[in-house]
């Protein structure tokens, strides 16, 4: 993926916020983005794996699997716009390589955006947060500019409502 040196940076700062061990507190100036007890039972969108010698190794390294929930599934697949309350999902896990084969380790991550323009306006019409590990407890964004961080980078793909899946057929 060929990324502009802006991009770059953000990624770089993503990478330091999702990958260290940081003391974890509750959001201050950001708007809450509510963890998503059910996104497992979604509709899988698609699914990669990132590997080393990815530039999004560091942030995004594992096996990673994408879902929307009821509200957006079938916006996302005509790609037609996405109604307010669509939410996407980006489930991180580690890739364990072992005897010709990669299988799903521990969860990195869970990664959340939701559709409502008038709530998250300041973020590009979506509501961003990470959760340490899938724990609802260990929200990883504290700051308005965490998440303008996650849209900075989502922008690329600002043409196609800041949403880089694309339903595999
Ligand atoms: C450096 C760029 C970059 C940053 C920063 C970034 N993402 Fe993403 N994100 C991506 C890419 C690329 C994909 C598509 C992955 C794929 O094709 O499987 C993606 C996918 C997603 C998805 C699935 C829907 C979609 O757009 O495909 C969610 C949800 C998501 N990201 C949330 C976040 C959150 C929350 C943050 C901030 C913590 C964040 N992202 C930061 C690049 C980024």
């Amino acid at each position: 993926m060929k990324m502009p040196r802006v991009i770059a940076i953000a990624t770089l700062s993503i990478a330091s916020i999702v990958a260290t061990a940081l003391p974890v507190r509750a959001a201050d100036d950001a708007l809450p983005v509510p963890y998503q007890s059910s996104f497992r039972r979604w509709k899988h969108v698609k699914s990669m794996v990132i590997q080393k010698g990815h530039s999004l190794f560091e942030a995004f390294g594992g096996i990673h699997h994408v879902y929307v929930n009821d509200i957006g599934a079938k916006a996302l697949r005509a790609k037609e716009e996405l109604p307010t309350g669509t939410v996407l999902a980006f489930d991180l896990l580690e890739a364990n390589a072992s005897g010709g084969a990669l299988t799903e380790g521990k969860r990195k991550f869970v990664a959340f955006m939701i559709r409502d323009p008038e709530k998250y306006a300041d973020t590009e019409g979506w509501g961003w947060q990470a959760y340490k590990g899938g724990n609802p407890k260990k929200p990883v964004l504290k700051t308005a500019a965490d998440q303008k961080a996650c849209a900075t980078c989502h922008k690329e793909v600002g043409a196609k409502q800041f949403v880089f899946s694309e339903w595999r057929r």
